[in-house]
């Protein structure tokens, strides 16, 4: 799509080589080497074991899965975190370089301080699944857009530069909306101004969300199927403004001008935008039936773990690169046939890291060597 390759497609599977931590969470100084395709935290709980995952979150997306404060992942009583990485793309290893002070986070590329955002995001590409990813089927519809948002950003850094437009614009109209309503105001341009900003942000997220959803869901059914053993088929529905079959940008933004119009009276009352991608959603559906209405428990997790999964082949798909796969916690949380069928989707395609209390339910069906490390207090030693 929006990604130019200069030299022809291979496959290649994003790597890992090495983590370094200081004043990270409960980590005051660490440094690992990873040499295997499987690599395993194990320890007790409140060691430290999210805590290494998170930072190689926080490496690839500068932000945390688990906080919006960056002050918390900054180890107590101390200034500044740092976090590094060295990823081995194929072709290049790049080091990638994280600061978090109270003053802010500063990023590198090759040593090279990157001042925009959409120049750092991208050079490691993770997916993370950890318990609290079921919430993309059972939580709010700001789970899901939140979910779309940070997946296509990280394939698509343009996207994120036009979220963050629309955001701005979106903002602006509705504090005019509310200086109309309160008569501060009374320039009818400048809102039309700002209504053309919107449709023409707006129907770029738009587009994306729904070309990302429809891929999404193709590979994610494809996963679920194998997981029921075909007796259920998984069905994402992007739920916007436009209707489906508005395919092209010139077609969404005359859908989104229409919507805009109808309830032109309506957002002048209420004194906010009431169309547009700010209020998408998603559906998931097993057998056509809502799976947040109706699904089991079991069936929204099945749900949430293709979902996850399905990202590996369409973050394949669109950079050519495997992505690296970080799994908090969830062995313990799927039955046998579904922890099997998720270590034969994984193994020896993509370096996964994986945290677990115990190694029992895991280990005699592992078929790929695994690197093991002990997680202890903040510290670690291999195995
Ligand atoms: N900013 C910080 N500075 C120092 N220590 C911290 C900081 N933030 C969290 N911790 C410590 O990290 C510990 C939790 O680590 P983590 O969440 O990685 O545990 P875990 O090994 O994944 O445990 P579980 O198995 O329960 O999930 C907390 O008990 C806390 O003491
Ligand atoms: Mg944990």
């Amino acid at each position: 799509m929006r990604v130019l390759f200069l030299w022809p497609r291979k496959k290649i599977i994003m790597r890992l080589n090495e983590l370094q931590l200081k004043n990270y969470r409960n980590y005051q100084e660490l440094q690992l080497s990873f040499n295997k395709n499987l690599i395993i935290f194990l320890g007790e709980n409140a060691q430290g074991k999210t805590n290494i995952l998170e930072s190689i979150y926080v490496l690839a997306m500068t932000k945390s899965h688990r906080t919006s404060s960056e002050q918390e992942l900054i180890r107590w009583e101390t200034d500044g975190a740092y976090v590094s990485g060295l990823v081995d793309r194929g072709r290049s290893t790049i080091p990638l370089e994280l600061f978090l002070s109270k003053k802010g986070r500063k990023t590198k590329v090759n040593h090279i301080e990157q001042k925009k955002l959409s120049s750092y995001i991208g050079q490691l590409n993770v997916i993370l699944f950890a318990p609290e990813d079921l919430s993309l089927v059972k939580g709010s519809p700001q789970v899901r857009r939140k979910f779309l948002d940070m997946e296509i950003g990280q394939i698509d850094p343009i996207y994120l530069y036009d979220l963050v437009q629309y955001q701005s614009v979106l903002k602006q109209r509705n504090q005019y909306l509310k200086q109309l309503y309160e008569k501060k105001q009374s320039d009818e341009v400048y809102l039309e101004v700002l209504t053309e900003q919107l449709i023409d942000f707006g129907s770029k997220i738009i587009l994306a969300r729904k070309r990302f959803v429809e891929r999404l869901g193709y590979w994610a059914n494809a996963l679920h199927q194998k997981i029921s053993q075909e007796k259920e088929i998984l069905r994402i529905d992007y739920l916007s403004n436009v209707p489906a079959t508005a395919q092209s940008l010139p077609a969404i933004q005359q859908y989104f001008t229409q919507a805009l119009a109808q309830v032109k009276d309506r957002e002048r009352f209420r004194q906010v935008t009431l169309v547009g991608p700010h209020r998408d959603d998603l559906d998931f559906l097993i057998n056509e039936r809502n799976v947040q209405t109706f699904g089991s428990q079991g069936q929204q997790r099945t749900t949430a773990l293709s979902v996850k999964l399905a990202e590996i082949d369409l973050m394949k798909e669109e950079t050519g690169e495997y992505p690296v796969l970080l799994l908090d916690d969830v062995m313990s949380e799927l039955d046998d046939s579904r922890q099997l069928h998720l270590l034969s989707t994984i193994e020896g395609k993509v370096q996964t890291f994986l945290t677990t209390t115990t190694l029992d339910h895991v280990k005699d069906k592992m078929s790929v060597e695994a690197e093991i490390f002990y997680v202890e207090q903040g510290h670690i030693k291999g195995e």
